[in-house]
């Protein structure tokens, strides 16, 4: 099989075979088939697409490029859960003990910050001590016997992934949903949860730009769980400002341990417990949302989700006191408070460029091998629809190094103002079932 005539096919619009796709994943790990060519063929997909039974052939030769964790010996409905990426995302903190309390399996595999976007694997690591990797055998007892486990994603799995991943991020191919789907189904196929929720964001901090394009990419993924057979649910959410206040690793650790103590933000709170009665209805611990609502209150109102996410913290060796006295996680040197330069109605704090001013302050990386500053970070004192006046704290900013003016501006940068009262940002979840 000559791998140009595969280029040639697609650029043409063709629909690829699934020797041919196997060929090409197959090819490119084992170094057979180059760079060139693979981004020849990537750039040909932005263009021409790929229809659904292509997308699952793809994300099947990419599951098949290595390992695949067997979960069997964990008793129970596996519950896996996935955002494609926001600012401020802290929900896998808060989520994952909330429905492991209700009686749910999650046994997760979580990812690293890159760029504006922060990463579960960072925040946690902004506990002292807390290991992010496990062999298998400690993460399945892990799970077995507290019903969570949050690790580092295993090298092992999906190499195709971490091979055509860095070569669409250079070669301007990471915009085309069949790739983005595959590519995230594949990793997630490969940590063998029994059921899968994908959180995809939409908006000015997100991968997606509009709510349609959210949803063809969840459309895509759902229809790639139904080729495995797997239960995969979906849910739109906005992401045009950042979610909850908190952007930077250990404060948003503080914010979620204060969703789990039911005093944390309406917006993070909501979206914990949309998802959450999600994986309880898949995990088939409720009938109904309603019920699964009332189970996750119940777990947050009697202390258990906070004990599930401690008991995590004790098995993965973190320090615990940390979290029951979150004075005692990183602080920051300097905390400044950056006032309103006007009255009125905020109706834009823009997520991406929040997210880049952040990064800046150290709490996200610019490229790979940066290093985060578990401390730094912007907390939001207001968010869109509320009124404020000039010269009243719009943000606290949690920093080690001093503020360049260049950095204020770009911070200021990121807010609008209106004189007519506008409605708060709706979470705009809806929610797409594999029915
Ligand atoms: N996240 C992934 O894991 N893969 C993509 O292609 C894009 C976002």
């Amino acid at each position: 099989m000559r791998f140009v005539e595969t280029i040639e096919k697609k650029k043409a619009g063709k629909a690829l075979s699934k020797a041919e796709i196997y060929h090409w994943i197959q090819g490119y790990c084992n170094g057979e088939i180059p760079d060139y060519q693979v981004s020849a063929l990537c750039m040909a997909i932005c263009f021409q697409g790929m229809d659904s039974q292509e997308t699952a052939w793809l994300c099947e030769a990419m599951l098949h490029s290595g390992e695949q964790l067997d979960l069997s010996s964990i008793g129970g409905c596996i519950c896996d859960k996935h955002s494609t990426g926001g600012v401020g995302d802290k929900t896998s903190l808060a989520l994952a003990p909330m429905v492991a309390a209700c009686g749910a399996k999650i046994a997760k595999m979580s990812g690293r910050g890159l760029g504006h976007t922060g990463g579960t694997l960072d925040k946690l690591e902004s506990i002292t001590s807390f290991r992010i990797v496990q062999n298998e055998q400690d993460f399945i007892r892990q799970v077995n016997e507290i019903n969570l486990a949050i690790i580092g994603q295993s090298d092992r799995l999906v190499p195709a992934d971490r091979l055509l991943y860095a070569l669409r991020d250079v070669s301007g191919t990471v915009d085309s949903i069949p790739l983005i789907a595959s590519s995230i189904m594949s990793k997630k196929l490969a940590s063998g949860a029994d059921t899968i929720l994908l959180d995809v964001k939409y908006g000015e901090g997100a991968f997606m730009p509009t709510a349609e394009k959210a949803e063809e990419l969840a459309n895509a993924m759902i229809a790639i769980g139904k080729h495995f057979h797997k239960d995969t649910r979906a849910m739109i959410t906005n992401m045009d400002q950042p979610l909850g206040m908190a952007i930077g690793n250990a404060l948003e650790v503080k914010e979620a341990v204060a969703v789990l103590q039911g005093r944390g933000p309406h917006d993070v709170t909501q979206l914990c417990i949309e998802a959450g009665s999600i994986m309880l209805m898949q995990a088939k611990l409720a009938d109904d949302k309603q019920t699964a609502q009332a189970l996750l209150q119940e777990v947050i109102a009697d202390g258990k989700a906070f004990t599930k996410l401690k008991e995590m913290c004790s098995c993965q060796g973190g320090d615990v006191n940390q979290l029951e006295h979150l004075e005692l996680l990183p602080q920051a040197k300097h905390i400044i408070e950056l006032p309103s330069k006007q009255s009125g109605y905020l109706s834009r704090l823009h997520a991406q460029k929040l997210g880049i001013a952040a990064m800046q302050l150290g709490a996200g990386r610019a490229t790979k091998t940066d290093q985060i500053d578990h401390a730094a970070g912007i907390v939001l004192r207001h968010k869109v629809g509320d009124f404020i006046a000039q010269g009243e704290v719009l943000a606290e900013v949690h920093t080690n190094t001093e503020l360049s003016n260049e950095w204020i501006e770009a911070f200021y940068d990121a807010v609008a103002y209106s004189d007519e009262k506008i409605e708060a940002q709706p979470l705009n979840a809806k929610i797409i079932d594999n029915g």
